[in-house]
């Protein structure tokens, strides 16, 4: 089979591909690397399975004229969208950097789709479609949604065009709802960003937020694990689920505590007085995994596992030996 990844030579798509490719399918991943870099995809270029294109998905005739050139490989028969923007400050800045990187790219995705006749997308969702709910726990039916980031009202407004393109062309829709997701190769996140401020003056971290923030962590193998286990599992046609750790998550202090433990001991800590690092920034949500555990996926690490190993493979990618 041909599959279609978007977002291709992004942190998520990176484990992805690799494991679309070694069960045996080829891959078509674009991108147009506002975030991603060619390097990310360096290791999969020699495999005549595998194509990659500089594009921009918000632009539909680019779009099209770029899967034009990849129709020796065959028909798509599948398309996990994963380009969107990942910088919430940016679109809370700029709402336009959401609605061209975010919802239009799910806009065309959907255009290309019905045009080809392709009949299963998996897409990238988020946790930040639920918005500030405090404490509640937060099921798949939890309801109604109001985001607080102009990055989960267009992830928001993606599923609703999704599950409308179901009921019109789709034969599968999969919405993934995914929590903090940490590993390599990381292009951005807490982590990524407090190696490097720790890297630049070893001497003392700037937390964003007074630490208390507390969020749900999952490593992206697990992440990518849990969605070719639905994949193969879900019966619905159309379908929803939070992928999550089974824990509560962890508060942003104890991953700066970790963070310092590992790349600078010794360094201060310096908190804000917001419990919100940023406008937008979800201070604290408590995610319920149950359906994904009832179809019979759990992951093995907890947050701070997660957390723990994010640091270590970041702080090698940051300072390579
Ligand atoms: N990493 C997380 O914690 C997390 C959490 C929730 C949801 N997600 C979602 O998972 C998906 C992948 O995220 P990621 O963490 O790998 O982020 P990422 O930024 O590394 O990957 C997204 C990719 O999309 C590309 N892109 C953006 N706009 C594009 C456009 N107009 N045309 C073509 N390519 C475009 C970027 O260059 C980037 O390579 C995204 O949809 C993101 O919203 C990620």
């Amino acid at each position: 089979m041909t599959i279609l990844v978007t977002g291709g030579a992004g942190f998520i798509a990176n484990t992805l591909v690799e494991s679309i490719l070694s069960r045996g399918d080829s891959v078509i991943c674009l991108d147009n690397l506002s975030r991603g870099t060619v390097s990310n995809v360096a290791r999969f270029t020699r495999k005549n399975s595998f194509r990659f294109s500089t594009v921009d998905l918000a632009d539909l005739d680019a779009f099209r004229s770029c899967l034009d050139s990849h129709v020796d490989l065959g028909p798509i028969s599948e398309v996990w969208h994963l380009a969107a923007n990942s910088d919430i400050p940016a679109g809370i800045a700029d709402p336009g950097v959401d609605l061209r990187d975010t919802f239009m790219t799910t806009f065309n995705v959907l255009r290309v789709m019905e045009e080809r006749k392709i009949g299963e997308l998996l897409f990238a969702s988020s946790s930040a479609i639920y918005g500030d709910l405090g404490e509640k726990e937060l099921t798949e039916s939890t309801g109604p949604l109001f985001p607080i980031s102009n990055y989960g009202a267009m992830k928001l407004a993606s599923e609703a065009m999704i599950t409308a393109a179901a009921e019109k062309f789709l034969d599968r829709a999969l919405l993934f709802r995914f929590p903090n997701v940490v590993g390599l190769p990381a292009t951005h996140g807490v982590i990524l960003d407090f190696i490097r401020r720790l890297r630049s003056d070893p001497d003392h971290l700037d937390v964003l937020g007074d630490g208390s923030q507390r969020k749900s962590y999952l490593h992206v193998t697990e992440l990518v694990e849990a969605m070719l286990f639905i994949q193969g599992r879900a019966a619905k046609k159309v379908d929803v689920f939070n992928i999550g750790p089974s824990d509560a998550g962890i508060h942003v202090r104890d991953i700066a505590r970790e963070t310092v433990a590992a790349v600078a001991p010794g360094a201060r800590l310096k908190f804000g007085t917001d419990n919100k690092g940023w406008v937008g920034d979800v201070p604290c949500f408590a995610y319920s995994t149950a359906k994904l555990s009832e179809l019979g996926w759990t992951p093995k690490l907890s947050s701070l596992e997660a957390v723990r190993r994010a640091i270590r493979e970041i702080n090698g990618q940051e300072n390579p030996p």
